[in-house]
């Protein structure tokens, strides 16, 4: 059953804080929903709850903000706790926390890779496990998770990013078959590269990769918003021709894709070198 009307629904959104989770936040009170916002950074998260509430200031639903690690399960569970408390319900949890460093292989540490693996797969994780109670006795809701174009593809220098997003994948895939009659969906969300903080943080990686932000946060909120109500499992939203094509080679001949983004790399590579 599609989430048709945001009006009065509880939205729970990780990340609320910054870039893809900020905009579906305000975007979703703009709608008359109720909105939770967690993050780790409580300076940006004090900041976002007074912009979600100028953003449509006719509004009355409520706004929280719960300073919230996704990678500790108790938090998560104490996050979910308050959510219900807001309205007796939850009906909406997007889990946009992430983190988006990368690096060659040979220089990518165990701990990198755990804490990759913690806040964007094991935060996902916790979210789904902390809100399903409320869920399943409701006999709806939906989980919109944040994958990227990275969790359908291999990228170079980003091996901990892409495995932790295939990993929301092949999470998703499978929730959804176990929850399949229970009046709980799940939406991935695959875009490619969006103009927030993650990824102006990487300056000598989006040169390395070619990195070109062709989506706002604003879009892509949008775009989740439109999917959740077309009750859509899979929003890929890859506006840059190059990646589109990649993604298109990858359904058929993974083997052609992967050739073709090795080759790719190592031209970069090549250009940046005889700079
Ligand atoms: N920006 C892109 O190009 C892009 C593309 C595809 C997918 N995504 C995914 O979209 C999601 C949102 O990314 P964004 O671009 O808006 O990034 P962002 O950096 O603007 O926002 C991410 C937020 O997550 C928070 N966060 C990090 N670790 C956390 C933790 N342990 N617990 C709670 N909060 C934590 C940060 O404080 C930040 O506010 C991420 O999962 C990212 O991987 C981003």
């Amino acid at each position: 059953m599609a989430l048709k009307d945001f009006n009065g629904a509880v939205a729970v959104i990780t990340g609320g804080a910054s870039g893809i989770g900020l905009a579906t936040a305000r975007t979703l009170y703009a709608q008359g929903a109720h909105v939770v916002l967690a993050d780790i950074n409580n300076e940006r998260l004090q900041q976002a709850i007074e912009q979600v509430r100028q953003h449509a200031p006719s509004m009355t639903g409520k706004v929280l903000g719960v300073p919230t690690d996704v990678t500790q399960e108790a938090q998560v569970q104490a996050l979910m706790q308050q959510a219900q408390n807001t309205d007796g319900h939850i009906d909406l949890v997007v889990t946009s926390a992430g983190v988006g460093h990368g690096g060659p292989i040979d220089l990518f540490t165990n701990e990198e890779m755990q804490s990759m693996m913690n806040i964007n797969f094991m935060g996902t994780y916790n979210c789904t496990r902390a809100a399903l109670p409320a869920m399943r006795s409701q006999q709806h809701g939906h989980f919109v998770f944040l994958s990227s174009v990275a969790g359908k593809l291999g990228s170079p220098l980003l091996s901990g990013y892409t495995a932790s997003k295939w990993a929301v994948r092949g999470f998703s895939s499978a929730l959804r078959a176990e929850l399949y009659g229970t009046g709980i969906d799940v939406t991935t969300v695959y875009p490619a590269w969006v103009d927030t903080p993650m990824i102006q943080q990487e300056q000598e990686a989006m040169q390395l990769l070619n990195i070109v932000a062709m989506l706002t946060p604003d879009q892509v909120a949008q775009e989740i918003l439109q999917a959740v109500q077309e009750g859509r499992h899979d929003l890929t939203l890859a506006p840059n021709p190059d990646i589109a094509l990649v993604l298109q080679i990858m359904k058929d001949d993974q083997d052609k894709a992967e050739e073709l983004l090795g080759q790719n790399f190592q031209q970069n590579v090549q250009k940046l070198v005889q700079h």
